[in-house]
């Protein structure tokens, strides 16, 4: 079954997953489907209708997506009534942000229609709370304020000027008040966040990953930015409501289950006795997730953390960080999976292409498991990993991805 990827992302299976459904269903014992890093959960939507899934994923936005699709009595509002809803709250923000960012909307209106040359320039100086102590002391502020008005001013204060134009986050800071602020919708508020998130995603201006934004320093790449700057959110905003279906049927959907947490801490726990099988597919480079969708993560959480540098992102600190993308850890957090998903008693379904970190650190899926699980099948495919301009600086990259069925010993 194919559902539109509610955002852009690196590494997603959705080409894979029917192949990913198939080997599952060869080893699979009775139980749900577990997918450690679920991603865009490109996996758990194949098997709508079908075996149960439990989601998981480090990053909490994805979760809200997953949320939207993959659980939920049936909706009682179409996407039109909601907005009519909405509409008086987002309509109030807006002329609160409006007021608030009057300065700033001007300066931009004239940046728009002007040169490449001036658009550079006026990025370059915009003021946000990674570069001006008065915008950090303002998100101090409004992060006091939640239940209020000034409280729903985050993208502006954090992204204009940037991945988003000043107009643009003024739609983005208003809509989410309106999810907020608008009464008989809370129970939608998992589909809501995920059409927002969505909306978001599909007008910021950066090269699909969110580690930073794109600087006018060409003339293609000016025109870009303005033409994505002039986008709506609020249309955006509408049409992904209508994007973000439920999957499967509502008795699919009650038993299914999204978690947020490291998979190997999970793996640890009680949560996943019942799977009947264990689906990984972890991140195969260098490059933390946290970092390349820090952006959303930020957005969905909404709670003006201090941020830095030319990203305008939480410290590396603060950002989950995973064994699988560091060379020196990679290995051990292999053979940590694959003995925990032993001990659970269950068949391991594993994506990971051949070009990996694990073997720029001198390894392999097979030496790894030898003696842990065994592979009892491996299915080879020629796959256009998407970089969106991650690490390696290119668009896409053809590995060959492997998927990998082991069995517990
Ligand atoms: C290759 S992507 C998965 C893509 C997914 N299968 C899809 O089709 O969209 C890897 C995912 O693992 C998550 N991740 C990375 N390290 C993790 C960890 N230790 N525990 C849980 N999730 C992790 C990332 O946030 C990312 O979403």
């Amino acid at each position: 079954m194919t559902t539109p990827v509610p955002i852009r992302y690196m590494g997603t299976k959705r080409q894979l997953a029917q192949h990913v459904k198939r080997l599952a269903a060869s080893a699979a014992r009775k139980g749900p489907l577990a997918d450690l890093f679920c991603g865009m959960g490109s996996v758990a939507a194949e098997h709508a209708d079908g075996r149960h899934v439990i989601t998981n994923d480090a990053l909490a936005f994805t979760a809200v997506l997953a949320r939207a699709r993959f659980t939920g009595v049936l909706r009682g509002l179409a996407p039109s009534e909601v907005i009519e809803k909405l509409k008086p709250a987002f309509r109030a923000q807006a002329r609160y942000l409006t007021a608030a960012y009057r300065a700033e909307l001007a300066t931009e209106a004239k940046v728009i229609d002007g040169t490449s040359a001036a658009l550079l320039q006026h990025m370059g100086e915009v003021r946000h709370a990674a570069n001006d102590s008065s915008f950090a002391r303002r998100a101090a502020i409004a992060r006091g304020k939640i239940d209020d008005a000034g409280g729903y001013q985050m993208a502006c204060l954090y992204y204009a000027g940037g991945y988003y134009s000043q107009r643009q986050a003024i739609e983005i800071d208003a809509i989410r008040y309106s999810i907020a602020h608008t009464r008989g919708l809370k129970k939608y508020s998992d589909w809501l966040l995920a059409a927002w998130l969505s909306a978001c995603s599909k007008v910021i201006n950066s090269p699909g990953h969110t580690a930073q934004f794109l600087k006018p320093n060409s003339l293609a790449i000016a025109s870009r930015i303005k033409s994505f700057w002039r986008r709506s959110v609020w249309e955006e905003f509408k049409l992904c409501l209508v994007d973000i279906e439920q999957v499967g049927k509502p008795a699919w959907r009650h038993e299914n289950l999204v978690l947020v947490s490291d998979a190997l801490t999970l793996l640890r726990g009680k949560r996943l006795a019942q799977a009947g099988v264990i689906y990984a597919d972890p991140p195969y480079t260098k490059d933390q997730y946290s970092r390349f969708y820090h952006v959303y993560e930020a957005l969905y959480e909404y709670s003006y953390p201090t941020v830095f540098g030319k990203g305008r992102s939480v410290a590396p600190e603060a950002r989950f960080s995973t064994g699988f993308c560091l060379i020196s850890q990679v290995e051990e957090s292999f053979i940590q999976m694959f003995e925990r998903v032993a001990a659970l008693g269950a068949p391991l379904v594993l994506s990971y292409p051949t070009a990996g970190l694990l073997s720029d650190a001198g390894t392999s899926v097979e030496t790894l498991a030898a003696g842990r699980m065994k592979i009892v099948k491996h299915e080879s495919f020629a796959f256009d990993h998407s970089t969106m301009g991650g690490s390696k600086g290119k668009k896409t990259k053809l590995a060959t991805e492997n998927i990998y069925v082991c069995e517990p010993i």
